[in-house]
């Protein structure tokens, strides 16, 4: 028992209760608890028994290290804490070497030696750092993010991690909002996909498997709605678009089994989510019978108090414990706040202790009793950081992400054997902003930059010229002259533009969503030396381009790829890949048409020419490209839709059946989407909502027919006194290669 250096007679006696536990099943019959106790509860419930109120409210306490800054404080005092058994659990600490140290002083120098909890945002890739979330959204291929997450495990366990707080599940409808990078997208539907299969790949089927780490879902609930766009602003939401937007991605992610949830900064309905009874008590533990633990978003307990709810330190605690949120990520205020709470008899003791058995039993699954170093592991840190395998997943899964926003003329793909290119651009040969916003343990000097990935794509007589031209932000015009020279001399000129990677992301939220700094100039100057230009963005949110598109022959949006992110971008414009990705989100013409999104609802006046109808006078009403959007080297041809039946019942289901080709001349992969409107209901419904889609893969000239199956779920909605019904009615269903360019058919719903 060298592991657990005895602190205690009787946590010496625990110990040999877990591991007879464990190693003999006769023995764990014997040591049983009474009857209705499974054996894990007894356990952790033996461990309990031992514990003092300050023990049980620093189980309850999560503390960042210095090792990395994720948000305002930082505390200098978290070792000596530690060292006197008041910290649960640490985050922004990782690599065997720190983490064994640490958890040294958790196990060896403490009362009862109860091992920690190691966290961190494992957002895109802990050391291979993959595309970020809204890139990879647009793979519309959620087994492409399982592939991520399980990689992203593998690297962080090896280097002592348990926990990941993602997947982001936010839906995000309003492009001027950062942390849209973070999440798929607009669409609740998708969204759920993407946060079952994140949940999927971070946990893997055994919690206790070394190569698996918990996932967090975040932030319950509705922080993308965030009023104008502005990150932490408040929300103003009905019940009744929570449950039908936001809290989808959170049922499938939990019904996927995620082991935690993270709470939000904004309030909804007037209560800050970290002590929104409603939204913890109600819907996630009795609705949705939750049982794993809950964390806060970082000090969201004290900023209860700027909020105007809690009024002061000891009631933000209070009233944070009321809501059950079982761990305080920070602030520190359980710990200082909770045992006055006891003392004064407001709060109950089996409040705390329903907490601590919450953050004891995860412990146990993670098997951190048995062994508190299991994960940390300096070998395979060694093998599995940026291997050339994980390196590969990282390049597949960018290739998947990058859509093809335009394609006049068919300029892509481009020829190996090119004479000369001029590659232009802040973006071009730059390592540090491919991360991405949130980029774990990725080290920037292991990007491969755009220009470089382009020099090993192209053969040897192809002149490449590269210069930057501008940066992304300031007003420095100074470097146009020499971009419209190389321009001028070549045969094509890549412009490669955008944001920089803290551009978007937590606190980076923008009031526009032109190219920033003097980019849009450099590009209209490249434009008119009249050589043909591909434009390639890099960005955590859609842009306004609108110029672009009207002048620009060829346009791709890259996101920001991470490690691979210029060999995964050459692959693409010189056609070893056919581009396949579609627009998680919606593109809009201009910042002011803000928050935008496919599955909106009609007005009573929808747009017509008249003048008194729903719509800008500035403007067009449509996006620049809708949700859904992207395009492919071939080109796809949809037809012979067709329906099972022309009304249907509950009981059976409705099957949607059209045929694609391929009427191109290469190879490709096209998104089959399906949407459906309720026609009219006691409730109004979306112009249309994505309720499936398949991604196929089809040669040239090859036809495929794809069929959907829709069931009274799909055609489901929240009625007036919210209970889920399907109402008897018209419904439209409509299949296409996006939300706007569809084909439609009616059919009859009947009780
Ligand atoms: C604040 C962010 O909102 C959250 O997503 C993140 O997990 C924590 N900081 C920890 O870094």
């Amino acid at each position: 028992m060298k592991l657990f250096k005895r602190r205690s007679i009787d946590f010496f006696l625990i110990v040999l209760f877990i591991s007879a536990a464990i190693s003999s099943p006769g023995c764990a019959q014997v040591m049983a608890p009474p009857a209705g106790g499974s054996t894990l509860t007894a356990k952790v419930d033996s461990v309990l028994e031992l514990m003092t109120l300050e023990e049980k409210v620093g189980q309850m306490t999560l503390f960042t290290s210095d090792l990395t800054t994720t948000g305002p404080t930082i505390r200098d005092d978290y070792v000596p804490l530690i060292r006197s058994g008041k910290v649960g659990a640490l985050f922004n600490a990782y690599g065997t070497e720190y983490t064994t140290k640490l958890q040294k002083m958790a196990v060896e120098e403490t009362r009862l030696g109860i091992p920690m909890l190691f966290g961190y945002d494992v957002i895109h890739g802990f050391r291979t750092i993959f595309p970020i979330p809204l890139g990879i959204g647009a793979s519309w291929d959620p087994a492409l993010a399982e592939l991520t997450a399980r990689v992203s495990a593998r690297e962080a366990a090896a280097s002592g991690l348990h926990w990941t707080f993602a997947p982001m599940v936010d839906v995000a409808r309003d492009a001027r909002w950062g942390r849209i990078a973070e999440g798929a997208g607009e669409d609740p539907y998708l969204t759920s996909r993407f946060g079952e299969a994140y949940v999927n790949g971070y946990q893997g089927n055994d919690l206790k498997d070394t190569n698996t780490i918990l996932s967090t879902v975040k932030h319950f609930a509705a922080y993308g709605a965030a009023v104008a766009g502005r990150d932490y602003n408040t929300v103003n939401m009905s019940e009744r678009e929570m449950r039908e937007v936001y809290l989808p991605p959170f049922k499938a992610s939990l019904d996927a089994g995620a082991a935690t949830v993270m709470t939000a900064f904004n309030e909804y309905n007037g209560v800050p989510a970290t002590a929104n009874e409603f939204l913890f008590n109600q819907v996630l533990r009795d609705e949705w019978g939750f049982d794993g633990f809950v964390v806060t978003d970082y000090t969201s307990i004290p900023e209860m108090i700027a909020h105007g709810y809690s009024a002061n330190e000891t009631e933000a605690a209070f009233d944070a414990l009321q809501a059950n949120v079982d761990m305080d990520m920070q602030s520190g205020l359980y710990l200082s706040e909770l045992p006055k709470l006891v003392e004064e008899g407001r709060v109950d003791v089996e409040q705390i202790d329903q907490a601590v058995r919450r953050i004891l039993r995860m412990k146990f699954k993670l098997g951190l009793f048995e062994d508190p170093y299991r994960y940390i592991n300096a070998g395979r840190e060694k093998q599995e950081l940026l291997s050339e395998e994980n390196k590969a997943a990282a390049r597949r899964v960018s290739q998947e992400s990058i859509v093809l926003l335009k394609n006049e003329k068919s300029l892509l793909p481009l020829d190996k054997n090119i004479g000369t290119l001029a590659v232009i651009g802040p973006l071009a040969d730059n390592k540090k902003d491919m991360l991405g916003s949130w980029s774990a343990a990725g080290h920037w000097e292991d990007n491969v930059t755009m220009l470089q990935g382009i020099k090993d794509k192209v053969g040897d007589e192809t002149k490449i010229l590269y210069t930057r031209g501008a940066a992304v932000t300031g007003d420095s015009t100074g470097g146009f002259s020499e971009a419209v020279n190389i321009a001028q001399k070549a045969d094509a000129a890549i412009l490669f533009l955008g944001e920089t990677r803290d551009m978007s992301g937590e606190a980076a939220s923008r009031a526009t969503l032109d190219l920033p700094g003097v980019q849009q100039e450099l590009l209209e100057k490249v434009y008119e030396t009249g050589t043909p230009v591909i434009l390639v963005l890099s960005n955590g949110r859609p842009l306004a381009i609108e110029w672009a598109d009207n002048h620009i022959p060829a346009i791709v949006e890259t996101w920001f790829l991470g490690t691979e992110a210029g060999n995964a971008t050459a692959d693409i414009l010189f056609g070893d890949v056919n581009p396949s990705a579609k627009l998680p989100v919606t593109f809009p013409r201009t910042a002011g048409m803000e928050p935008m999104y496919y599955n909106e609802k009609s007005t009573g006046r929808p747009m017509t020419d008249q003048k008194y109808t729903s719509k800008y006078i500035d403007v067009k009403n449509s996006p620049l490209y809708p949700f859904g959007y992207g395009l492919s080297y071939t080109t796809f041809g949809y037809s012979n839709l067709r329906l099972s039946a022309d009304t249907i019942s509950g009981r059976e289901p409705l099957q949607v059946t059209v045929d694609i080709k391929n009427t191109g001349d290469r190879t490709g992969e096209e998104v089959v989407q399906l949407y459906v409107r309720d026609l009219y209901a006691s409730i109004t419904r979306p112009v249309k909502e994505l309720r499936d889609f398949k991604k196929l893969r089809l040669k040239a000239g090859e036809t495929q027919t794809v069929s959907f199956t829709l069931t009274k779920e799909d055609l489901s909605f929240y009625s007036q006194d919210l209970q889920k019904v399907a109402e008897p009615g018209r419904f439209k269903v409509f299949v296409g290669t996006n939300s706007r360019d569809v084909k439609q058919a009616d059919f009859e719903y009947i009780n």
